[in-house]
């Protein structure tokens, strides 16, 4: 399904510098969270594209796609159950604006800052239409997320990719990303970043959104902010600053099946997200996802158990690695960690696909690492034990 752009959104669209043929780009990228596959595919879909052949395997283990371990926290599972019978409804109980009064409580943010969304995929592209143009690029650090850079290449928006290095522990370096468009529309950093792990000290991001060109925008991404528990960057939003933040409910919360997103932003910021056909996508919303969600966002002791629970899986993991002297990055506060195997990721990806484990893809950037996303301390063992084989 594909969105339908209103005149208003067609004529603010070519005033910005869009062409008659980004216009259907634009409305077949924006219709419903799965036409953003057919274009910008997503991690999930790039990571299983190649692996078809044992996708569905039961006895699998899968650290490929930074999903959670586990299912949501048990009440919150609950609180989604209650809600299936009542599935003849659109609305049963003001789900939505509880999910978003629940978030406003939770963060101290005004409730006209925050909308939902079926998860971030679509939000992310979204501002890459709305933020950026023909004429204001793109920016991101390299290795990143890379949803927003098929967007960007989708609509010929120009796009400047900052490599991480390790003189400054491979974390997003704001001063160079500046420096590397001083005039784009969008600067996207995801905090922790996909695929290192690597948090951007809050203060780097206030430093860019200081220092950037007027009327661009700071998209922090905070998918995995809960595994880190580092200061957010909502309280650059409730400063009035020009900053969206994104938050996916598909990795903490171990809803990726269910969909569930939230961004933070002034009202302005959000109107102009809103624009191409975004009152649909933001309002029929699942149901089941509201309720899980808006449970899943007061529980801070499971959230602080479940983020200790996968430290003690990496560190276990980590040390073992240090052990048959196999190399990883430092420095990863999230789910996730890149190992690198001196050879073709690729082949280590089909080596470890054979002893039945899934582990994660590699960027273009670095091509002899590996994602891999940190699993149950079961999954980890699984994965040091196919290692041990590998390597034996
Ligand atoms: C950094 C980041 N942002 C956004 C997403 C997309 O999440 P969602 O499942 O909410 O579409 C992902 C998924 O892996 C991600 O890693």
């Amino acid at each position: 399904m594909s969105a339908t752009l209103s005149k208003d959104a067609r004529e603010e669209l070519q005033s910005r510098g869009y062409s008659r043929r980004q216009f259907g780009r634009i409305s077949s990228l924006l219709g419903m969270g799965a036409a953003l596959t057919r274009f910008a595919p997503s991690a999930h879909a790039e990571t299983f594209k190649p692996d078809q052949a044992f996708v569905g395997h039961p006895n699998m283990v899968r650290i490929g796609s930074n999903e959670c371990w586990t299912g949501p926290f048990p009440t919150a599972c609950s609180a989604g159950q209650a809600m299936v019978p009542h599935g003849n409804r659109y609305e049963p109980d003001h789900l939505r604006s509880t999910l978003l009064d629940t978030a406003a409580q939770v963060e101290n943010c005004p409730v006209d800052h925050i909308l939902p969304w079926s998860g971030s995929s679509d939000p992310l592209s979204r501002a890459v239409v709305s933020f950026c143009s023909p004429t204001r690029g793109l920016v991101t650090a390299n290795p990143s997320y890379e949803a927003a850079w098929r967007t960007a290449s989708w609509l010929n928006v120009k796009l400047s990719r900052v490599p991480l290095t390790a003189h400054n522990g491979y974390v997003t370096d704001v001063r160079a990303m500046l420096q590397a468009d001083p005039n784009a529309g969008l600067y996207y950093i995801c905090s922790p970043n996909n695929p290192t792990g690597t948090v951007t000290p809050l203060e780097d991001i206030a430093w860019l959104v200081d220092n950037k060109p007027a009327g661009s925008i700071v998209m922090v991404d905070e998918a995995y902010i809960h595994f880190s528990g580092t200061p957010s960057a909502i309280s650059l939003v409730k400063q009035g600053k020009d900053v969206v933040v994104l938050r996916t409910f598909s990795k903490m919360f171990a809803m990726a099946g269910l969909r569930l997103g939230l961004n933070f932003a002034r009202p302005d910021l959000q109107q102009r997200m809103m624009r191409y056909d975004g009152a649909n996508v933001t309002t029929m919303l699942n149901i089941v996802a509201l309720a899980c969600g808006a449970s899943s966002l007061t529980q801070t002791e499971n959230i602080i158990a479940r983020r200790n629970e996968m430290i003690a899986a990496r560190t276990m993991t980590l040390d073992h690695l240090r052990k048959r002297g196999v190399h990883f990055l430092p420095n990863s506060q999230a789910n996730m960690f890149m190992v690198d195997w001196k050879k073709s990721a690729a082949q280590m990806k089909a080596a470890f696909a054979k002893q039945n484990v899934e582990i994660g893809r590699n960027w273009e950037i670095w091509p002899t690492m590996s994602r891999v996303t940190v699993g149950s301390m079961a999954d980890m063992q699984a994965f040091c034990k196919a290692l041990d084989h590998i390597m034996a």
